[in-house]
């Protein structure tokens, strides 16, 4: 097992599936503390993203995947429609992994595929929300009486290691998550992915692709609010986490395209000229007005670049699916022999 990870074999026993937590709350603020100071002082001003989903956050993203203009959760679910069982049988799998499962909405269409097939053997859905992470574990256990269901709550750039192995796993990173990394990020996180495989197991990327700017800027500033309202949500968080005292009234979202990084950026912008105190980081940030705090990117792509960033990172590409409109790619790699690159 690894150090540090702490099995719940009491949810094991009762509910049919079991659920491991890396993360120790108390180590997470400890090493997010020095992330926010970093990025509370940087230039532009940034914040860690992985702190939108908290219980709220999650809620509030589910929303978004309901909006008409987040296309991207409908196509990849058209996709998926289409195409699981050939994913399934491409990959000759018998235990899902998926990494930032959240709710796991679409991959009830990879376990049904998985179970049409007969091949249905485990599922393991990994998230840094650790109530999403129990309420997916919980229902697929309930809907897949057959498969062993163990969750992991760990975060993407320390707890891959914790994720159990298991024969012929197909690894899935779905909704454009990619795209919430920078391309050096990104590269190393691929890369990691595939060290975690073994020679043979495959992994199944998500990713939404460049298109009409207008779309893209839409998908990210709805005018029902939805959006603004999950990106101001990370004030809260941290509000809460840090003893901080932000006024998320005090900020504006903005969303913004940069068509030379092919990426859509996610902003706070401070309204007025304030000053915030973090009393956990014992630091005062003040903001000009008008000043923006970077939340996110997310990142848009070519299909063939998908399949090279894919390659580079040690996976042989199987397959790739677009959906009728061209909007979104699934790629379906395969971990190549040998060590990856
Ligand atoms: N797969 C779902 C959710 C995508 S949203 C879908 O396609 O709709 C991104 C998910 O990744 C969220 O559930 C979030 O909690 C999780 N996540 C974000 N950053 C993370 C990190 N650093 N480590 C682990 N999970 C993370
Ligand atoms: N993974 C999602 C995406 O890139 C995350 C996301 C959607 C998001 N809407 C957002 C992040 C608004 C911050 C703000 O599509």
């Amino acid at each position: 097992m690894v150090p540090g990870s702490r099995p719940d074999p009491a949810a094991a026993s009762a509910s049919g599936y079991e659920v491991t937590v890396c993360t120790d709350e108390a180590a997470q603020d400890r090493a997010l503390t020095a992330e926010l100071a970093a990025g509370l002082q940087s230039v532009p001003k940034d914040l860690p993203p992985k702190l939108f989903y908290d219980d709220e956050g999650s809620r509030l993203f589910g929303e978004i995947t309901r909006l008409e203009e987040y296309y991207l959760t409908r196509s990849e679910h058209e996709i998926l429609t289409r195409a699981a069982p050939e994913i399934v049988a491409l990959s000759g799998a018998g235990t899902l992994v998926e990494l930032g499962s959240g709710l796991s909405q679409k991959t009830r269409l990879l376990l049904d595929a998985l179970a049409a097939a007969e091949a249905l053997e485990g599922f393991v859905p990994f998230d840094v929300n650790e109530s999403a992470l129990r309420a997916t574990a919980s229902a697929a256990a309930a809907a897949y009486p057959g498969a062993s269901v163990h969750g992991v709550v760990g975060e993407f750039g320390s707890d891959l290691p914790s994720i159990p192995r298991a024969p012929r796993r197909l690894v899935a990173l779905l909704g454009g998550t990619i795209g919430n990394f920078s391309g050096p990020e990104r590269q190393k996180f691929l890369a990691e992915i595939a060290g975690l495989c073994e020679p043979g197991e495959t992994f199944l990327l998500g990713a939404d692709l460049v298109k009409d700017r207008d779309r893209l800027l839409a998908a990210y500033d709805d005018p029902h609010g939805v959006t603004a309202a999950f990106n101001r949500n990370i004030l809260r968080v941290i509000n809460r986490r840090l003893e901080a005292d932000f006024d998320p009234k005090k900020f504006a979202h903005v969303a913004t395209y940069d068509d030379e990084m092919q990426w859509i950026e996610m902003w706070l912008r401070s309204e007025e000229a304030q000053e915030v105190y973090l009393r956990r980081l014992a630091l005062s940030v003040s903001f000009a007005p008008g000043e923006a705090v970077r939340t996110e990117i997310s990142a848009k792509f070519h299909p063939a670049q998908v399949s090279d960033e894919l390659t580079a990172a040690g996976f042989s590409v199987l397959a790739q699916w677009l959906d009728g409109a061209g909007d979104f790619s699934l790629t379906l790699a395969r971990r190549a022999d040998g060590s990856p690159s």
